[in-house]
């Protein structure tokens, strides 16, 4: 990848375009969970897109922290607050990753296993939410054109 640095505003769309496709991955699993002792699916299958959902998500968040924090921490006043908060959010959401991960990896039954994907997709689909309602804005990430303290802001 190169370290070209991108506009506030293609960070923006590349991480909407990737909070999409981690929605997309959530609604496969469960809809996968949901086909458990029909035949066509069974719990490794799940189990094995959990953990990989787990390494899709790690690179996501890394990606989120090589190129949406530099661009928060310039937007505003309340960059370098809104960045600590970021990297506060990102660690407890590594730590129940791994948590909830381990959990559907463990899971002795099928209900185990639909109700700690739930936890999982749940849990994803309300850290999205929050991150594009506090992070992922088009005030924050977006391109300025004169550099604000051209006017001494
Ligand atoms: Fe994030
Ligand atoms: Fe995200």
């Amino acid at each position: 990848m190169s370290d070209q640095p991108l506009m506030p505003s293609e960070v923006r769309t590349k991480v909407l375009s990737q909070h999409r496709e981690i929605e997309q991955m959530l609604s496969e699993l469960e809809a996968g969970v949901a086909q458990l002792g029909q035949g066509g699916v069974d719990a490794e299958q799940v189990k094995r897109a959990a953990y990989a959902l787990r390494g899709i998500l790690e690179l996501h968040m890394n990606f989120e922290e090589a190129h949406m924090v530099p661009a928060i921490n310039e937007a505003d006043g309340f960059g370098p607050e809104r960045v600590r908060h970021l990297h506060a959010d990102h660690a407890q959401q590594r730590q129940e990753l791994d948590r909830l991960v381990d959990t559907i990896r463990e899971a002795r039954s099928p209900d185990d296993l639909t109700a700690s994907v739930k936890r999982l997709a749940d849990m994803l689909r309300n850290d999205i939410e929050e991150e594009e309602r506090e992070y992922v804005t088009d005030k924050l990430l977006r391109d300025n054109i004169i550099p604000t303290d051209t006017f001494g802001g």
